[in-house]
């Protein structure tokens, strides 16, 4: 049994750095103790006093396709691997290196806003819309409309599962778009790093698919969402074409993303050879957190509803109900009840209708959030009644 109810506070939380009385449901790491299990392996390495240059053992790699075939049932070539620093980083890396002026980039909206914003920086970025089925609170591809900016792209970033909204994509999803891939000649990279923390449905790891549709493909995958080890900065790039895999690894070195920090190795080889049962745990606390949160919006709060969430610690809630964009919502209930989320407007897409709330913190603090969101929405309400009855009685 691990304490998934502690609130692990840390100096310099990026998260965590806000005013005393606010409450911060925002970025993408969990108030939770890592696995003990991780932190004896970095006593271990802290003793050895000597934090010099370090190579990537061959150990390594072996975790990590070993915990893929355990918890994923593939089979992970360990020379399509690369060790990397992040998944952001490497992206950067990747569009510098790998694209000229003239390349054309696509992403889906509302996706995690980063890949837009690298892509942006030199490249021209092409946004394919997700489709919105509201009665089902499901997102699905425009396929047509997808397929039709693919034939200009150059680099498609795909996110899988899809982050923030929570969408696990199908085999024949997936499959569809590797057959696009190789129809249209452009590059995927497959950012997997919440494919760990999946509740009633499995991820598919795109590198488990049929290799002769990976041939222009790179995946990256990182134990650092599923085992809050963001800060140690750890991340395995997977390129099965061994001619493109000499690329990345070149556009890897060249921002010097190949060289480990001291606790990189030995934390992503004990979360992957001794995590799994912390992580299920933890699933199972998220699951009881995600419960209670629909439970209590639907009875207390049904302006606030909930979609879909097949993976991650993030929940999208449609607000669309209230009229408001997400940005206004998000200011007004920090500044009457000190909750502080995510406007869904930064994601793009139909973002602005949604807000995101981070849910991997205890218990206690997901039932403070919830008394506060309920507050603020009863507030955010009469002050719309209030300017109705003005507008009303002129
Ligand atoms: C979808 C997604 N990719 C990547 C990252 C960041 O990964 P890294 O720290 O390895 O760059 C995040 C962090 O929130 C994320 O949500």
């Amino acid at each position: 049994m691990y304490n998934f109810d502690k609130v692990a506070k840390f100096q310099n939380s990026l998260k965590w750095h806000v005013n005393d009385s606010e409450l911060p449901m925002t970025l993408g790491d969990m108030d939770f103790e890592v696995a003990p299990e991780i932190i004896t392996e970095l006593h271990k390495r802290i003793e050895n006093k000597n934090f010099g240059y370090e190579y990537i053992p061959y150990e390594y790699y072996v975790s990590v396709a070993k915990w893929y075939k355990e918890m994923h049932n593939c089979t992970l070539d360990i020379s399509w691997m690369s060790f990397s620093q992040g998944v952001v980083a490497t992206l950067s890396a990747i569009i510098t290196n790998l694209m000229n002026e003239d390349s054309v980039i696509t992403v889906l909206t509302p996706g995690f806003d980063k890949f837009k914003k690298v892509g942006e920086e030199k490249q021209k970025v092409l946004v394919s819309e997700l489709i919105y089925d509201k009665e089902k609170r499901n997102y699905d591809i425009n396929w047509l409309d997808l397929e039709d900016k693919l034939k200009k792209t150059n680099l498609f970033v795909l996110c899988n599962p899809h982050s923030p909204v929570g969408k696990i994509w199908s085999q024949k999803d997936l499959e569809k778009i590797l057959k696009l891939s190789l129809k249209y000649d452009f590059k995927i990279f497959s950012d997997e790093i919440h494919g760990e923390i999946t509740f009633d449905k499995k991820y598919t790891p795109l590198f488990s698919l049929d290799e002769k549709l990976l041939k222009n493909t790179i995946i990256a995958v990182s134990p650092s969402k599923a085992f809050n080890i963001a800060g140690i900065q750890t991340a395995t790039i997977i390129t099965p074409n061994k001619e493109l895999k000499e690329q990345v690894d070149n556009a890897i070195k060249s921002f010097h993303l190949n060289e480990a920090n001291s606790l990189a190795v030995p934390a992503t080889i004990a979360a992957y050879t001794e995590g799994k049962d912390w992580l299920e745990e933890l699933k199972d606390y998220l699951r009881e957190n995600r419960n209670f949160i629909e439970r209590f919006l639907e009875h207390n709060v049904p302006d606030v509803k909930p979609s879909l969430n097949e993976a991650s610690y993030f929940l999208w809630l449609d607000i669309s109900s209230l009229n408001v964009d997400a940005q206004e919502l998000t200011e007004f209930i920090r500044k009457k009840t000190g909750l502080i989320l995510i406007a869904g407007d930064k994601f793009d897409g139909n973002g602005k209708q949604f807000l995101r709330m981070n849910i991997a913190t205890s218990t206690d603090l997901i039932e403070d959030a919830l008394r506060r969101l309920q507050r603020a929405i009863v507030l955010f309400k009469r002050k719309d009644d209030d300017l109705m009855n003005l507008i009303l009685n002129k």
